[in-house]
């Protein structure tokens, strides 16, 4: 009798990408619907951040319109198009590259996981630090603004606003750039203004709560937010309730910590002030055109920054990761392996799909698998905006992420709250235009990410 042969298939590495061409290595976050984890690829022994979402838990959410845009909106503004020079000169203006966004490598499927392959960013994430620092130097935060400034003047070009632009989605590389990431309720924007509300409340402009309709301006208003609190420690306006945090928001006068001026230059403050003004005609970096952006650079506070070498990375940032430590909460990795009762495992794919659910054949041919070493970038749009705006969302109680983000971070699309019909634009594509009226009701309910502060909202540093 022969011995039965245990060795696993061999990898087809000229196949389509799949979860076996990985190694699994530790978790180092985790995110609404899934976790993000480090893992090598198996031939070229690059390192890369794993972000997977469990398809059951998407459906559940009625979140599977924002994964496919996710997916999307990462081919079309993935970086460094190094494989494929010639695009640069043949591609449409909407396939360039930028270098603080954070790339996009592969996507595929399993069964029961969509998977995204990120550039790893080492530094972690600025939630991380600021939650261990308290704050940060003036000169720290200003290279970070200038790095975000040109991620988010880069993605109005492209007609993509993020909306949900705060301290956990910008992450740091080895090298200490920052960088956008977390692309899951970014859309692309056209001349009618959306009205849907969408994003991290704390860092929500004042038009996106008001419900008067909003553009690309918001994202300005989301870094001015972080600025404060960087900078400061806290954020600039607080409220025990949704309520109060939107009056705060629409209403309550700029106001600085005693000490700011041991921690801000009239300068920063300058620039902070720009940011959060409510008017957005006059915001700083909304002037059309990219004006507005030029106009920032000019301002006095940026006169350290040599923005013609930044999108190099050459300059050195003021805050170097620390790379002997590890720069991410411990707790994601104790949790995957205390407390996981389905740890993530490569598995082959079963051969009959048939009999899946609406949602998970659509996910099944929309989330495309993706090779940036084999395959162009392109980009979905117009196609893709009819994808979240025919959502509708009424399940409840999003699962809650790893902890620090603060009390009132309410990513609300699609986030259990109710949501109420799409709007058509006129003659043109679907965009996201949900009407979501929040009640109180709804505040328990909110994509909180750490729920004992959503229990004891006035109890924290950010209050
Ligand atoms: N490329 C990466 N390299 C290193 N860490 C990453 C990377 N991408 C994500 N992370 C970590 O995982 C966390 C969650 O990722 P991400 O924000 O993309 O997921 P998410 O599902 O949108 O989370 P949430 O909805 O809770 O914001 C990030 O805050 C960051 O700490
Ligand atoms: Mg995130």
């Amino acid at each position: 009798m022969g011995a039965v042969c245990c060795r696993s298939q061999p990898i087809d590495f000229e196949g389509e990408v799949n979860l076996f061409h990985f190694l699994l290595l530790r978790c180092v976050g985790k995110g609404a619907f899934g976790k993000v984890r480090v893992v090598q690829h198996k031939q070229t022994r690059d390192l890369y951040a794993l972000k997977y979402i469990n398809k059951a838990k998407c459906v559940k959410m009625k979140a599977v319109p924002n994964v496919i845009q996710e997916r999307r909106l990462l081919e079309e503004v993935r970086s460094q198009p190094d494989y494929f020079p010639l695009l640069l000169f043949t591609g449409t203006p909407n396939q360039i590259d930028h270098p603080f966004i954070v790339n996009l490598r592969y996507a595929f499927q399993d069964d029961e996981n969509c998977f995204f392959v990120l550039d790893l960013m080492l530094g972690g994430d600025l939630r991380f630090h600021l939650e261990r620092l308290g704050s940060m130097p003036e000169e720290t935060v200003r290279f970070y603004v200038a790095q975000l400034s040109s991620a988010l003047s880069f993605l109005h070009d492209m007609g993509i606003m993020h909306r949900d632009l705060k301290p956990d989605n910008i992450l740091l590389d080895d090298k200490g750039n920052a960088h956008l990431t977390d692309f899951n309720i970014a859309v692309h924007f056209g001349e009618r203004k959306l009205t849907g509300i969408a994003g991290s409340m704390a860092y929500m402009a004042p038009e996106i709560l008001l419900k008067r309709g909003y553009t690309y301006h918001i994202d300005w208003w989301s870094l001015g937010v972080c600025t404060y609190e960087l900078i400061f420690g806290r954020r600039p306006f607080k409220g025990r309730s949704n309520n109060d945090l939107t009056y705060s928001i629409s209403k309550d006068p700029l106001k600085w910590p005693e000490d700011a001026e041991k921690k801000c230059s009239r300068a920063g403050m300058q620039v902070i002030k720009g940011l959060l003004e409510r008017d957005s005609s006059k915001r700083f970096g909304c002037k059309p055109n990219g004006e507005g952006f030029q106009e920032l650079r000019r301002h006095p506070w940026f006169k350290p920054i040599d923005w013609d070498t930044l999108e190099s990375k050459t300059q050195t940032s003021p805050f170097i990761p620390d790379a002997k430590k590890a720069n991410f909460d411990a707790s994601h990795e104790l949790e995957e392996l205390l407390l996981e009762d389905n740890p993530l495992k490569a598995r082959a794919r079963r051969a009959n799909q048939d009999n899946l659910s609406a949602e998970m054949r659509q996910m099944e041919e929309q989330f495309t698998p993706y090779d940036f070493k084999k395959m162009q970038r392109r980009s979905y749009y117009p196609h893709n905006q009819h994808l979240i705006s025919t959502a509708t969302a009424t399940s409840s109680g999003l699962a809650s992420s790893r902890p620090g983000t603060p009390a009132n971070d309410l990513r609300v699309e699609n986030s259990g709250l109710r949501v109420e019909g799409a709007d058509r634009v006129d003659g043109g594509p679907m965009y996201n235009n949900h009407s979501l009226d929040l009640h109180p009701a709804d505040e328990l309910n909110t994509k909180d990410r750490d729920t004992r502060r959503m229990e004891k909202p006035d109890d924290s540093s950010y209050a």
